[in-house]
């Protein structure tokens, strides 16, 4: 037995002298002082023992026990000590490190700058919900139920039993319109800026959520031709000393009578379409219970993602949202 005792601590001793860092101290605690070490054992046989072997055996198998635990705690102090010395030597001369700031996403640059622009045409910012309900969406917008104009906005529908004015991710800021018509008479001139769902197949310019602005400008002899005054002002403004070529085309809105669609003129030539407008239809004058005698107004809705895809040549809507550094640290 107390040869055996003898060998463990020997060998500990040898090993403890080998050892270099911390990790492999620590291999070694438990293999010299854990409950399945060879002293573990030793220790572990004294109860088979008799009274005078385990007295004498007994202090002699603590006796080392204790020893071990202390050369591990102060070999352990030592290489602590060691390796902090190292690790926080200070070199003075390094390069510091850079403390990055961050900074604004493009759409929500060229968002803000949107809404100055408009600002300083006394235009006031308001905003619409997310979520809308179907009569804003699209009733109140003389878009009826089983109208094949409906289908023009795909749908995100919100799980709900099934009813009347079922809620829906609102499919453009449209509905906004109606929210603000609501509550207040003509004349104003607003903007709207939103989120906006669409529930159709991604390609480089359709996502199925991006952001629109909405324009609503109503009084008693609001015309077309204001509103070609206004984004004419706003194309020279948002594109400064860049030269744009765009134009009005004929189109359909269920909420606008007549309609129009703006198109900018790409490097490659070809046209993209920006915005949707037209004069406020008047049954959509209706149903805020306006008079559609007294007043009219121009309508419009473009689209923050491809305004600022034009502006700073992004080839793909989808860069906007994927959240490529790469992309992102560029603006
Ligand atoms: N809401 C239309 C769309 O999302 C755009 C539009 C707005 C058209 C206002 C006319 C008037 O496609």
């Amino acid at each position: 037995m107390l040869e055996k005792l003898k060998k463990i601590r020997d060998e500990f001793v040898k090993e403890l002298g080998n050892t270099q860092d911390l990790d492999h101290l620590e291999k070694i605690r438990v293999k010299y002082t854990g409950r399945k070490s060879e002293l573990g054992d030793l220790l572990g046989s004294l109860k088979d023992m008799t009274v005078e072997e385990r007295r004498e055996f007994g202090s002699k198998a603590n006796i080392a026990r204790n020893e071990i635990d202390d050369l591990i705690k102060e070999k352990g102090e030592n290489l602590y000590h060691k390796q902090a010395l190292t690790e926080s030597f200070l070199d003075i001369t390094k390069p510091g490190k850079k403390i990055e700031a961050g900074h604004l996403h493009p759409l929500t640059k060229v968002e803000d700058e949107i809404k100055q622009i408009f600002s300083s045409m006394n235009f006031s910012v308001v905003e619409g919900p997310e979520v809308e309900d179907e009569y804003h969406n699209f009733d109140a917008l003389n878009i009826p139920e089983n109208h094949p104009a409906r289908e023009m906005w795909d749908t995100f529908w919100i799980k709900q039993a099934e009813g009347k004015n079922r809620l829906l991710l609102r499919t453009h800021t449209s509905p906004a319109q109606i929210h603000y018509m609501e509550k207040h008479q003509p004349p104003f001139q607003i903007i709207v800026p939103g989120r906006v769902f669409r529930y159709e197949a991604l390609d480089a310019s359709h996502e199925f959520n991006f952001y629109q602005l909405e324009g609503l400008m109503v009084g008693k002899d609001i015309s077309l031709a204001n509103f070609k005054f206004v984004v004419e002002e706003f194309f020279k403004k948002f594109f400064k000393g860049q030269k744009i070529d765009f134009r009005f085309r004929a189109s359909y809105f269920p909420f606008v009578e007549p309609g129009v669609e703006v198109d900018i003129k790409l490097q490659n030539g070809n046209w993209m379409e920006v915005m949707g407008a037209g004069m406020v239809h008047r049954n959509v004058f209706n149903s805020v219970k306006y008079n559609p005698n007294d007043i009219q107004g121009f309508a419009f809705g473009m689209g923050i993602d491809r305004l600022a895809m034009i502006k700073y040549k992004i080839p793909d809507i989808r860069l906007f949202y994927n959240g490529d550094l790469r992309f992102i640290k560029q603006f």
